[in-house]
């Protein structure tokens, strides 16, 4: 089964055609990051707008990538929530239309549930040429790390008349900011740029992580929900009241008649303070994931972990997921970096389930802001 998938639900026009639920035949992301670069976060508007534009052209090539044509495709799996309302009725629509146009099967699928299935497809698609690397043993706790969200879930799958169905337990989630809001508006405060994330990850590589020590995030209630307006209002103080305020206003005058810049130029624009913090923030985020993941994976007797989101990419968090997952024998998978972010590979591998599950979606669908997984 050829499944066409389709997503739109923050700053990136995706489509991908995957074979099977396990086999990615094309995936085509066409990023928005120079639109939102000036504004240092997604204007929803100008996100609309560029959806819009991009949705026909990234389609078609993801169509020809994989050698099919639209007719040759069985089914449709679309991104109906949660993300930018605007952003996610392009995808939504435009997938409609076309089910509709050409009388095929059509379902919506959670945008969480894709990045969750961003693991198990590439898992399963390097399993297919080498069946000796391990197998992503359900239940599984899946941690969901990115600029929208930061939940973690009981993940678990039955079969139901010779087909995979998947349940999502909410474990916890965060009360306030995602890790990648947390990482974004740190960058955004420093004037290191947009999106912070991948920028903080490599200057942290220059950087001291026990600089500053931001102590551990205390949460009252559920201890695997998380919290890190904390710890971003914590870094705003220190620049506040250490004169890292007068440096990152220099550093924003630079950057506005700059253009392009590579990170070695950010770099050289950082005092080591500036990178010792930076090391700090990061190293105070990643500590708080893995450990709260980690006492989910406990209490929820599982041994296996999939981490998954923007989030993912980040190399101190690889390390050391790799590194605890080790040392407590559990096993820790996470998608390639490219399946990280968002893109359509796992929006259609999500919807091949639910379509071998015989869900199909009517002309009612419609797009979710908010749409919570497995409530
Ligand atoms: O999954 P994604 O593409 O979109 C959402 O659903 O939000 O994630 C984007 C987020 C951004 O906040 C970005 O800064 C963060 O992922 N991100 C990273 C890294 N790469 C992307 N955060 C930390 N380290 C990275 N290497
Ligand atoms: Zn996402």
């Amino acid at each position: 089964m050829k499944v066409l998938g389709i997503e739109t639900s923050c700053d990136e026009t995706a489509a991908a055609v995957v074979s099977d639920g396990v086999r990615i035949l094309s995936s085509v992301v066409a990023s928005q990051v120079p639109t939102h670069e000036k504004y240092g976060g997604v204007v929803p508007e100008l996100a609309s707008r560029e959806h819009l534009r991009k949705i026909r052209p990234i389609v078609e090539e993801a169509l020809r990538q994989a050698a099919v044509s639209l007719e040759q495709v069985d089914a449709l799996a679309v991104t109906e929530g949660p993300g930018l309302i605007g952003s996610l009725l392009v995808g939504l629509v435009y997938g409609k239309a076309l089910a509709l146009a050409l009388g095929k099967p059509l379902v919506g699928v959670n945008h969480l549930e894709g990045h969750i299935h961003a693991v198990l497809l590439e898992n399963e698609m390097a399993r297919e040429d080498d069946p000796s690397l391990p197998k992503t043993d359900l239940p599984a706790v899946t941690l969901v790390v990115s600029g929208g969200h930061t939940s973690l879930y009981l993940v678990e799958s039955l079969r139901r008349d010779g087909a995979s169905v998947f349940s999502y337990k909410p474990l916890g989630q965060t009360r306030d900011d995602a890790a990648g809001e947390a990482f974004d508006k740190v960058a955004k405060l420093l004037a290191l740029g947009y999106p912070g994330g991948p920028i903080i990850d490599r200057l942290s590589a220059f950087g001291n992580p026990a600089a500053v020590d931001f102590g551990r995030i205390k949460m009252k209630g559920n201890p695997l929900d998380f919290s890190f307006s904390g710890l971003k209002t914590a870094v705003l103080y220190r620049v506040r009241g250490t004169g890292l305020a007068a440096e990152a206003e220099e550093r924003r005058a630079w950057r506005k008649t700059a253009g392009r810049v590579t990170i070695d130029d950010v770099r050289a624009h950082c005092s080591q303070a500036t990178l010792d913090l930076v090391a700090s923030f990061q190293r105070a985020v990643v500590t708080d994931l893995v450990e709260r993941t980690l006492a989910a994976a406990e209490k929820a007797r599982v041994q296996t972990i999939l981490v998954s989101g923007g989030v993912a990419c980040n190399s101190l968090l690889r390390r050391q997921f790799a590194e605890s997952a080790r040392s407590c024998a559990l096993r820790a998978f996470f998608p390639s970096l490219a399946l990280s972010t968002d893109n359509a590979a796992m929006i259609a591998a999500a919807g091949y389930y639910k379509l071998r599950a015989g869900l199909r979606a009517d002309t009612s669908l419609t797009a979710h802001a908010s749409f919570p997984l497995g409530v």
